[in-house]
């Protein structure tokens, strides 16, 4: 199982595969199963997630609950976490867990909302650039709140926390969040412009209302929230990985493979299967499936931008992917100022990109050839397993507990569909002595 909440000693092996082939079922989002969790701060009782992916953040998130007087019990093999409440939350958010983990901050604006107080040190992550957290201080302070900064964290306090007219600079994924959490609970309306419109905050307001919230405008750039004097606990399901679900159509496309993917809404994917479409892959989407296979591949350009533009969570898989096309493709990114790091490694593979700014340019074909790399955050570290998968020779990508954090059990469910990937501890590989 890849729930190891520690840095594993791991590495994958990857080897030059036959076209994927069969079906991969998609779990339940990171990237919102992260932020429910959190939510369940807001209402005192039995909350019960479904859908719940067995990846490594989901263990660290339950130990920041418990660290908060919850008890939290965890089915990761049955995807059910469930969260009991029985007394009001704690509001010191425990350092070393929080330090783990970036979806941490969204423990803030559930504790401010419920128990108008929070101290809470500075989330870890992936390195991927400079994550500030200004946007969801300002948008506290607007709503009553004041902010004191300490060494190691943060301190934020609300004896009233009152309804506010909010402009984020950006459209922050977690600032939205956290909130749109809070302002559940406050006083009057708090209206967010600006705000994002990712479906794991389709998904966050639609548990939120489930316990008796008021939202309104959840997907638009506008959500409003009329306060309530206090939330329900409820059990919801968790939406599917759109980024998961991305990873394997690009695993697809790029090994000229056929795949089926089940558990999947297309509907999230707009940008990328357009995309993905422009490569020349051939994509089928279902109800609640996507067919992807392709044969020649394309070059396309890609703009990195909030949601419903193409994903920063999918760049460097599509660089991969790119790598393979017969052209010269351009991607910008606009989301994270360091989303370039893998380009790094991807280079000790031949591949052939030249960086300006936060422009990278792909000239394809590259012949790729197995190397050794290390250093990768979770989406790029899927992306040195993709590209091992057309490479000569053998791939070794290191630090694999930065992948589990994101993909649960990747190397069985890749083994399935024809994949030639093993999961080996470090000291079992020989590497090259300028890698060693
Ligand atoms: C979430 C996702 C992450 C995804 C990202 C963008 C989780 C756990 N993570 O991250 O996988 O890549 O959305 O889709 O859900 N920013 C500031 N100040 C702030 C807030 C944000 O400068 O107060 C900047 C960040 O540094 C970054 C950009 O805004 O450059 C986007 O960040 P944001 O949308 O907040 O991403 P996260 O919620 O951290």
């Amino acid at each position: 199982m890849g729930t190891s909440p520690t840095p594993s000693d791991d590495v994958f092996v990857v080897r030059r595969s036959a076209p994927l082939s069969g079906t991969i079922r998609v779990p339940g989002a990171k990237n919102s199963v992260l932020k429910l969790m959190a939510a369940s701060i807001l209402a005192p009782g039995e909350t019960v997630l479904s859908n719940v992916p067995a990846i490594a953040d989901v263990p660290v998130m339950a130990d920041i609950l418990r660290g908060l007087g919850a008890d939290v019990d965890l089915d990761l093999a049955g995807g059910v976490c469930t969260i009991v409440f029985d007394d009001e939350p704690d509001w010191h958010a425990p350092a070393d867990a929080v330090s783990r983990i970036r979806a941490s901050i969204s423990c803030l604006g559930p504790l401010v909302g419920r128990v108008r107080r929070c101290r809470i040190a500075l989330p870890g992550g992936d390195d991927i650039g400079k994550r500030g957290i200004e946007m969801h201080l300002e948008g506290l302070e607007a709503m009553g709140a004041t902010v004191v900064q300490h060494a190691d964290g943060v301190e934020v306090r609300a004896e009233e926390l009152h309804g506010a007219q909010i402009t984020l600079d950006f459209p922050s994924v977690g600032a939205t969040e956290n909130l749109v959490m809070a302002a559940t609970v406050a006083e009057g309306r708090t209206i967010i412009d600006n705000a994002a419109r990712e479906p794991e905050i389709q998904d966050l307001c639609g548990f939120l209302v489930e316990m008796g919230a008021r939202i309104e405008g959840a997907g638009d750039p506008r959500i409003e929230v009329e306060g309530v004097p206090g939330l329900t606990a409820v059990s919801w399901r968790t939406c599917p990985d759109r980024i998961e679900a991305g990873t394997w159509a690009v695993a697809a496309a790029l090994t000229r493979g056929d795949l089926l993917l089940e558990n999947v809404r297309p509907g999230d994917l707009t940008m990328p299967l357009m995309k993905l479409r422009a490569a020349g892959a051939v994509v089928e989407e279902g109800a609640d499936t996507l067919r992807v296979k392709a044969e020649d591949l394309e070059p396309v350009n890609f703009v990195t931008l909030p949601y419903p533009g193409f994903p920063t969570d999918m760049q460097p898989q599509f660089m991969v992917l790119l790598s393979q096309a017969q052209g010269t493709s351009m991607c910008t990114e606009n989301v994270f100022e360091s989303r370039f790091s893998f380009v790094e490694q991807f280079r000790k593979m031949g591949a052939d990109i030249e960086i300006d700014g936060h422009h990278a340019l792909i000239r394809g074909v590259s012949p790729l050839r197995g190397a050794v790399l290390d250093g990768l955050d979770v989406r790029a570290g899927a992306a040195g397993v993709l590209a091992g998968l057309v490479a000569e020779g053998e791939t070794i990508v290191r630090d694999v507990h930065h992948v589990d954090r994101g993909y649960a059990d990747v190397v069985p469910r890749l083994r399935s569909v024809g994949a030639d990937v093993e999961r080996v501890p470090a000291s079992d590989v020989e590497l090259p002595a300028s890698d060693a």
